[in-house]
């Protein structure tokens, strides 16, 4: 399957998926509180997604994943499965929203930080999020994927910490997980070229630790092998005729 590279109506249609996933992080905020489950906060955005906004929660039910967000605390990397355990002060969680709007995704997720956290937890959620920064900055027509990956990657080793590899971003547009991989790693000068019309999330997941993963029992939840702390943040990314537009901004987030 070739790159496919999206039509003005597309790219509208991407705008307002973008815009809806966007807005689903903003209404969680103030829920993620000391005592709250991760199975409350699915709750919440799957009534808010469903009910007002009239989206489609695009992880239920994809490839068996039986819950409508994901949420992955502390040393989970991604695809945490919202459950009964209540979060408590010093937690660290992602909180990963894709929707389906009108037969186009938007797929972002952010770091949030739990009451009063760590030192290495607020290091380690911001490291994730400027590598974030960091690739989605590059993006323009006639770089190429590996330049991206290995801006991240050299950022995150510098700071010490190390980059997933067994997951990576992806194409996005009607399908949720499209050509091309996009990896937050790589080599420079390597790699497809983009160009204007391509469509494409950015997600690193760095850790503090070793960069090696488990997959648990549930066939979903990913952990540090370490079990040191993981962070991870996510924006949907147009590629424009000058740079990039991303879809997934918030007006009241910065990045
Ligand atoms: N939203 C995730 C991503 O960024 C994918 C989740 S797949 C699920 O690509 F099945 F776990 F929801
Ligand atoms: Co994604
Ligand atoms: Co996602």
């Amino acid at each position: 399957m070739g790159v496919s590279i999206k039509s003005a109506e597309e790219i509208e249609k991407m705008r307002v998926s973008g815009r809806l996933a966007a807005d689903v992080l903003r209404m969680i905020e103030p829920h993620v509180e000391p005592g709250v489950t991760t199975q409350q906060l699915n709750d919440i955005c799957h009534d808010f997604m469903v009910n007002q906004q009239q989206v489609v929660p695009a992880p239920l039910n994809y490839r068996g994943f039986p819950r409508s967000i994901c949420t992955s605390v502390n040393d989970v990397v991604c695809h945490g499965i919202p459950n009964d355990k209540k979060l408590k002060s010093g937690d660290i969680i992602n909180i990963d929203i894709t929707v389906i709007k009108d037969g186009y995704h938007g797929d972002t997720s952010r770091m949030f930080q739990v009451g009063e956290t760590s030192i290495q937890a607020k290091r380690i959620s911001q490291i994730a999020y400027d590598c974030m920064k960091i690739g989605i900055e590059m993006i323009k027509p006639g770089i190429q994927l590996g330049d991206i990956g290995y801006g991240i990657q050299k950022y995150a080793e510098r700071e010490s910490c190390s980059v997933v590899r067994e997951y990576c971003g992806h194409g996005i547009g009607k399908v949720f997980h499209e050509d091309p991989q996009v990896l937050h790693y790589g080599k420079p000068g390597t790699g497809l070229v983009l160009e204007a019309g391509m469509t494409f999330t950015i997600e690193p997941m760095i850790n503090i630790g070793e960069r090696k993963v488990k997959l648990l029992q549930d066939n979903w939840t990913v952990k540090t092998k370490d079990r040191s702390l993981s962070a991870q943040w996510e924006h949907t990314n147009l590629v424009t005729d000058d740079g990039f537009e991303i879809l997934t901004l918030h007006p009241e987030y910065g990045f």
